[in-house]
């Protein structure tokens, strides 16, 4: 099995999405192009989701064009619906993710539908994107926890996660959106639905909340997952879960996974610099708070 560790950097959209200001277009250009230089094979840039919804990321189009792309590095968005991939399409995104719940109340609550309604939904985005040769990424939220209905059945995971893959994701990443999974939960979680759709087109997406999300990295590491989601300098949550924290944090996670003898390919001169540069950004957004 290989022991190369992909890792999905989806700072720049899961956690700036969360942030209670606006940021500046011209400061999310320059976090992007510093975790370009990194050297990811993905980098999660925004969401091209309704404005009214997600106002914080209203300006998708713009940081899309004021982005230095690097060769190598493809840069994907959110797109909730055919409208969506359109608009992603137009900025000259080189993947998609469609984004899915397993609870139904967490559908409802940040796509405004119900799981059968969301899955019908994807599919003129999969017909669009099969035409545009652009790969889709799929997201199932709440694989442990909905933070409006409470624990999340492993087989409830696993249908819409087979579905994903059925409809032609590539890739399924499983999201513990608020951050309350287990080693024993999230193994559990794990088991089913890698039965199912298996472990090598399955990523990790766990939020921090209770602390848990490095060791819930191994529990997947050793169930066969390859590939795993974080955002630089922990940032992260969902509008729509209240109480969610941020993702697991880029650089601890690269540390873990090279101490565990896996390599990610990244440059960690490179994610210190944009960790230090988010962290002054962040900083001078509590103190603009401050003041005003
Ligand atoms: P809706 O209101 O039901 O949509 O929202 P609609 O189809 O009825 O359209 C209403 C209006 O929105 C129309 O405009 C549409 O054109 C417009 P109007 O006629 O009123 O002027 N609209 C759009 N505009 C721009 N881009 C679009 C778009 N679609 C419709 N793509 C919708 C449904 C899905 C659009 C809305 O609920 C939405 O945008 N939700 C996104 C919520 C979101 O982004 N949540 C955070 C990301 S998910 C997450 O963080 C979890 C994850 O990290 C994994 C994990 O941690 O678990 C991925
Ligand atoms: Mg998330």
């Amino acid at each position: 099995m290989t022991n190369h560790v992909r890792i999905y950097e989806v700072g720049p959209r899961d956690g700036l999405q969360n942030e209670k200001a606006i940021i500046p277009t011209d400061r999310k250009i320059a976090l992007i192009d510093l975790l370009s230089k990194a050297g990811f094979e993905r980098i999660e840039a925004t969401s091209f989701v309704s404005p009214k919804w997600v106002p914080q990321l209203a300006d998708a189009a713009q940081v899309m064009a004021g982005i230095t792309r690097r060769a190598g590095t493809g840069y994907a968005v959110l797109a909730p619906n055919l409208k969506g991939f359109e608009r992603a399409v137009e900025a000259g995104s080189d993947e998609v993710a469609v984004f899915a719940s397993a609870s139904e109340a967490f559908s409802q609550k940040n796509i405004n539908c119900s799981i059968a309604e969301s899955l019908v939904r994807f599919e003129p985005v999969f017909e669009a994107a099969e035409q545009a040769g652009i790969p889709v990424r799929g997201y199932v939220s709440c694989v442990v926890v909905c933070p409006y209905s409470g624990a999340v059945a492993p087989q409830a995971v696993r249908d819409v996660a087979r579905s994903l893959r059925d409809m032609g994701c590539y890739e399924i990443s499983l999201g513990d959106t608020v951050g309350k999974g287990t080693p024993d939960s999230i193994a559990r979680m794990l088991d089913t639905v890698a039965e199912s759709v298996g472990a090598d087109h399955l990523a990790g997406h766990f939020h921090d909340t209770d602390g848990n999300a490095l060791a819930n990295v191994e529990v997947a590491l050793a169930r066969g997952l390859r590939s795993f989601d974080s955002a630089i300098g922990g940032l992260g949550g969902c509008p729509y879960a209240p109480g969610a924290k941020g993702n697991v944090s880029t650089l601890p996670l690269v540390r873990l996974l090279e101490e565990r003898g896996f390599s990610t390919g990244l440059d960690l001169d490179a994610l210190e610099a944009a960790e230090r540069y988010l962290s002054d950004l962040v900083a001078g957004l509590e103190m603009s708070k401050g003041t005003s």
